[in-house]
């Protein structure tokens, strides 16, 4: 009798400690699997409507008033398109970019997201790659992770003193004073999209 309570109790304990691990730490879902591709693919679209968006806005800014001009758009208006665009994903898909070295400190990964950046990074600086990782915080709810690196443009604003554009850095300076997203060389690993898909 007492080794069935013994066993009963110790079941329990077990159940116990793994749904409280299961809440906490995010599981990886099995690669290649249909449930995987397909938050890929939602998260990929989501980028693209998002990053689509930026990326039109950045260049015609750069092209009617240079880099500074652009600086003054990503440090303030920027955030009232990403509302408006943000409005335009379907429902239960948000967005947001995360790092390590955060310029803006809302952009500052969390302990549990950082375990997955430096997943990526070591992916990235490994064989470059720049797969996606994809968690399962319960059953309805993802995150899938997508990696960015650093492109010639961005080093006007996040690379090293000697090539960053003096004029466009210190208006940013003058928004963000505790900037770390500076020091970076190209094809560096910066940072990830970070896409929360509610089914
Ligand atoms: C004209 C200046 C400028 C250029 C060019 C630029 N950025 Fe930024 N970047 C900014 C500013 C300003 C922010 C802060 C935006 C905010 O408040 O979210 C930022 C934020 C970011 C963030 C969010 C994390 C953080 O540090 O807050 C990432 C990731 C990023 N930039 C990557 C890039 C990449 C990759 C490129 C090149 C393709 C690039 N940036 C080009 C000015 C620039």
């Amino acid at each position: 009798m007492q080794t069935i309570v013994k066993l009963i109790t110790f079941t329990i304990g077990v159940t116990l400690v793994f749904s409280a691990c299961s809440n906490n730490q995010p599981t990886e879902i099995s690669k290649n699997n249909f449930e995987e591709k397909e938050m890929k693919k939602e998260a990929l679209d989501a980028i693209k409507v998002v990053g689509g968006a930026f990326q039109k806005t950045l260049s015609s800014k750069i092209s009617n008033g240079g880099l500074p001009n652009a600086a003054t758009f990503c440090s303030t208006n920027s955030h009232d398109l990403a509302q408006e665009v943000f409005k335009t994903l379907p429902q239960g898909i948000s967005l947001k970019r995360i790092t390590s070295k955060p310029r803006n400190p809302n952009n500052k990964a969390s302990k549990e997201e950082l375990l997955v950046l430096n997943q990526l990074k070591n992916n990235f600086e490994k064989n470059q790659s720049l797969d996606m990782i994809v968690k399962q915080k319960s059953p309805n709810h993802y995150q899938v992770y997508k990696p960015i690196k650093v492109d010639a443009i961005c080093l006007k604003c996040h690379g090293t003193n000697t090539i960053r554009d003096e004029k466009a850095y210190d208006i940013i300076l003058k928004m963000y004073p505790t900037d770390k997203a500076i020091g970076y060389a190209l094809n560096d690993f910066r940072g990830a999209f970070l896409v929360d898909i509610i089914k």
